[in-house]
Formats: structure tokens, sequence, C-alpha cells
């Protein structure tokens, strides 16, 4: 049985991205998210501190992952939880964001958690709420909580977030989860690599101080992880793609292909994935190699963390 664990406070009332939160941050979230990983294998999962308290989950774009381990990180907590149905709600009448978080915040809600299509929504609606907002993946700005959960993940296997080499790869024009790890991995000393084809080349790519490559076996040369990303067809506007099968040729992640990484190099994907397009399917099941499924496991303990913090 697990003991009872204080709390700690971070630096942040929100939880908008990873680049506003400090290494000292960080490191408390993945240290509380031991914790509830640990709970999360016992026959009872509940540590109630949340009684009585309401969380919304306001999700404008699809999800799987991020929505139902939300769902079950507030319920575990004993939080109260609203997912807002968009589709049934005031919003297809018309009624603006901002309208929306108003009429939300006069619900007294003690945490709101944001999906949205558009880079900075979740910043926009913390603004006129009283209580913190968790940005759930917006625009192609940052997906903080992935982040946190595939460090979380590194480290599990790692030991350490330090002197790392990264290869994330793929489609890095339109990834807010490639932007979320390349501020966790830098602040905490690894070095990152963007791997992608011309056409998915970042516009803000003078933002980051990254190696870049565009061959992908070079890109992964000797890298300890390499996370693959799921191409974004929904953010493609005027791109002319190659077809699947042209890409998976290309830029796609096979067991043979891995071998010019390290021998120990573990694969990662956020999900969904596109089998047989960014990642062979074999690949993609083979415990030995991918830790997608346990990104999944420990999205739960690490968003149990963040929920525990931020309504502290
Ligand atoms: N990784 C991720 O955000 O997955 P979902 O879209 O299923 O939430």
């Amino acid at each position: 049985m697990t003991q009872d664990i204080e709390i700690p406070k971070i630096s942040q009332k929100h939880l908008l991205g990873i680049k506003y939160l400090s290494i000292d941050d960080i490191n408390k979230i993945l240290e509380l998210a031991i914790f509830f990983k640990l709970k999360n294998k016992e026959k009872n999962k509940n540590y109630p501190i949340l009684t009585g308290r309401t969380i919304i989950n306001l999700f404008f774009e699809p999800s799987t992952r991020t929505l139902i381990s939300f769902e079950i990180a507030a319920k575990r907590l004993g939080a109260d939880v609203i997912n807002m149905n968009i589709e049934g709600s005031s919003l297809r009448k018309g009624e603006t964001l901002s309208d929306t978080a108003h009429t939300i915040g006069a619900m007294s809600p003690d945490l709101v958690v944001i999906r949205h299509s558009e880079d900075n929504s979740a910043e926009e609606i913390s603004k006129l709420l009283e209580c913190p907002v968790v940005n759930a993946g917006e625009g192609i700005n940052e997906h903080p909580t992935q982040a946190l959960l595939d460090a979380f993940t590194i480290l599990d296997h790692k030991k350490t977030l330090k002197d790392l080499i990264v290869s994330i790869c793929g489609d890095l024009e339109h990834s807010r989860v490639a932007r979320s790890n390349y501020y966790l991995l830098t602040k905490m000393g690894s070095k990152v690599r963007f791997v992608y084809p011309k056409y998915f080349e970042p516009k803000d790519l003078q933002k980051y101080k990254v190696e870049t490559f565009n061959n992908l076996i070079e890109g992964i040369m000797g890298s300890d992880i390499v996370m693959m990303l799921r191409i974004q067809n929904e953010r493609i506007m005027d791109t002319e793609l190659p077809s699947a099968n042209d890409y998976f040729l290309e830029y796609g992640l096979t067991a043979e292909k891995l071998e010019n990484a390290k021998s120990n190099a573990l694969v990662m994907h956020p999900g969904p994935i596109n089998r047989d397009v960014e990642i062979e399917s074999s690949l993609a099941d083979d415990v030995n190699k991918s830790v997608i499924n346990e990104q999944v496991e420990n999205g739960v303990a690490v968003r149990m963390a963040c929920l525990a913090i931020l309504m502290k």
C-alpha cells in the first residue's frame, strides 16, 4: 500500500506550456507521478484528495488518450468531471469561445482542461476564468502533458533526462507534441534533433536550437530516443504529400532503419499511429523496442500529478 504524500507547489497557476515551467516544476510533477503510477497498480486506485471539486473537459478537437486519461485521473482523485459535448453545445448556435468561457466560469469550476485547434486558446481562456486551466493540446503550439508523460516514460527506462540524443521525426511543421518535447528535453539537458522531409519543415524553425536532418537514417544515427510523429492531416492545407506508401518508404521507421540508432534506443509515438505510414506495424507492437503503450499508461499518472498540484 502506498503511504500518503505531500502535494508540492509549482511556480505556475495554469499549465499552458512547458516553456513556462522551470526545471524544478518539471521535476516536482514527474516525482509526484511516480507516486500515482504505484497507486494505479493497486487494487484500489483511488486517492480522493479532490472530493467536492469540479473539473470541466472542453475538447474542441477529437481525442482518445488525452480526454480519457484526464477523466480517469480526475475520477481517481475524487473530483466530479464534466466532459462538455461540443457538438451539442451552444457553440454550434454561434456562441463565441470567450462567451463559452464566461458561461462555464459562472458555474464555478475548479479546473478547466481545454483542447483546441487555435494556438494560444488555452491562454486566452485562462484570462477569463478564475480557476487553473490546462492546455490539452492547442493548434501547433504546445501539448504540455504529452511532453511530461513522454519525459516520465524516458526517465523510467533511461533513469535520466540529461545528455540523451532525442530524434523527433516526421511532421515537425504541424506538431505541438514536438514543440513541447523540445522545450522539456532541452531544459533538462538533452540534445534534440528535428528530422523531417523538406515539405514538413517548421515555419518557426529559427526558434529552436536543434540539429536538423532531412534524411531519416542520418537523423536517428546514434540516438537514444526515436520519437515518431503522426502526419497531422487535419492541419495540412496547401502541401502536396506523397502517397502513404511513398512516405513510409522514405520516412517510415522500420526495425531495419532503427538499427542505426543506439542498440537500446526507445521507440516512441504520441498516438494515434498510422500503421505502416509513420512506423512499421510490427515495430510499433514490439514491446522490446516500442514504449507506445507505456506512454499511454503513464499519461494517467502524470495527469493525476498535474491535477493534484494545480488544484492543491
Ligand atoms: N497523443 C494524443 O494527444 O492523443 P489523443 O489525440 O488521442 O488525445
